[in-house]
């Protein structure tokens, strides 16, 4: 078997610290380094030059210039197509000032940043429950837009015909994005189709092989709507998967998102009580703190209290509410 296709097929669970990056110029974007290397990776030494590489969710371009670098530096070429409907939002303008308003289109800002590394790259503004493909194969799927049932169902249905089983592989950039809980969710409905392949210590992204095709009948993805299943199979999936990724960064970081699930399923009592039991380490006590500044905290309040965790107000009253909810909830929190 030749080297790409035995390294493809190999189990890594990992930060990828071996992957030697080429200059690629920095942009703003929400990926991490360990991401950033495991997405050249994949481009560079797993694509076996079968089918397009498509992201969903590019943003400035972080994440495509290194699938783009790595497509480039792989020796196969190879078409990147990226979805998004690239209007500067409220999210972010609160997280970047690009001086930049609202509703602003900024597509040539995303194909300026990519073409610098490759010309191979296509810009699609669109919705994603508009996307259309007649492409032919796509052999790498990356996913950092869809984040809840109806996204993940409207793109993975119009990807499936498309998707070759053992030979296209998914990455999906939110899979330990606890809020995000619908991407694991899905995936652990989707059962032996896919496998899991990669997990990205000191990021939230996981990739699977396609192992038997996708569904893309309403029948098998109203079975895979998890907010029609009983309380205990979302908890038995849910932990099936998470049992299974072994840096324990990205298994906390994910864990919450069991609370979070039932918290919107109506099963607060329990969804509070596995809340306080978990483990929470000072990376993610921070991650959460950040997490309670926005817009999450009115929507799940209980288990951020849960974890001490007021809805900060100013200076020392924050400091001293904080103490006082973690005095009184008692979180359990490990250093
Ligand atoms: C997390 S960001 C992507 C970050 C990017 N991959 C990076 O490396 O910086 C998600 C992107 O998905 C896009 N997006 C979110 N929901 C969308 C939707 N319903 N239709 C089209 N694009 C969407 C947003 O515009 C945003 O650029």
């Amino acid at each position: 078997m030749a080297t790409r296709e035995i390294e493809r097929a190999r189990e890594i669970q990992g930060d990828f610290a071996d992957v030697r990056l080429p200059e690629i110029p920095q942009v703003p974007g929400m990926i991490k380094p360990s991401e950033a290397r495991y997405l050249y990776w994949l481009a560079s030494q797993a694509y076996l030059g079968h089918g397009a590489v498509v992201e969903l969710g590019s943003f400035l371009g972080a994440s495509a210039m290194h699938l783009a670098a790595g497509l480039r530096d792989g020796g196969l070429g190879g078409e990147l197509h990226c979805f998004d409907r690239f209007l500067w939002d409220r999210d972010h303008a609160a997280k970047f000032d690009l001086g930049l308003a609202v509703g602003a289109d900024y597509r040539a800002l995303f194909e300026a940043n990519v073409r610098k590394v490759y010309d191979g790259v296509r810009a699609h503004s669109v919705e994603l429950r508009e996307i259309t493909w007649s492409r032919g194969p796509v052999e790498l799927l990356f996913l950092d837009a869809p984040k809840k049932f109806t996204e993940l169902e409207a793109t993975l249905t119009t990807f499936a015909p498309y998707l070759e089983p053992g030979e296209a592989i998914l990455a999906f950039q939110d899979f330990a994005h606890a809020p995000s809980y619908a991407v694991a969710l899905v995936i652990a409905g989707l059962g032996e189709r896919l496998e899991l392949t990669h997990v990205v210590a000191g990021g939230s992204t996981a990739g699977f092989t396609l192992r038997e095709p996708l569904p893309r009948d309403a029948r098998t993805w109203r079975e895979l709507d998890f907010s029609r299943w009983p309380r205990e199979r979302v908890i038995e999936r849910f932990e099936t998967l998470a049992a299974r990724i072994r840096p324990d960064d990205v298994r906390r970081k994910l864990a919450p998102g069991l609370p979070m699930a039932l918290w919107d399923l109506g099963a607060k009592d329990e969804a509070v009580a596995r809340m306080s039991a978990l483990e929470f380490d000072d990376a993610l006590q921070r991650h959460w703190e950040r997490m309670a500044k926005g817009p999450l905290y009115a929507r799940y309040e209980g288990l951020f209290l849960a974890r001490g965790l007021a809805r900060p107000t100013t200076g020392r009253d924050k400091n001293a509410l904080t103490r006082f909810v973690r005095g009184l909830f008692g979180g359990k929190r490990r250093g």
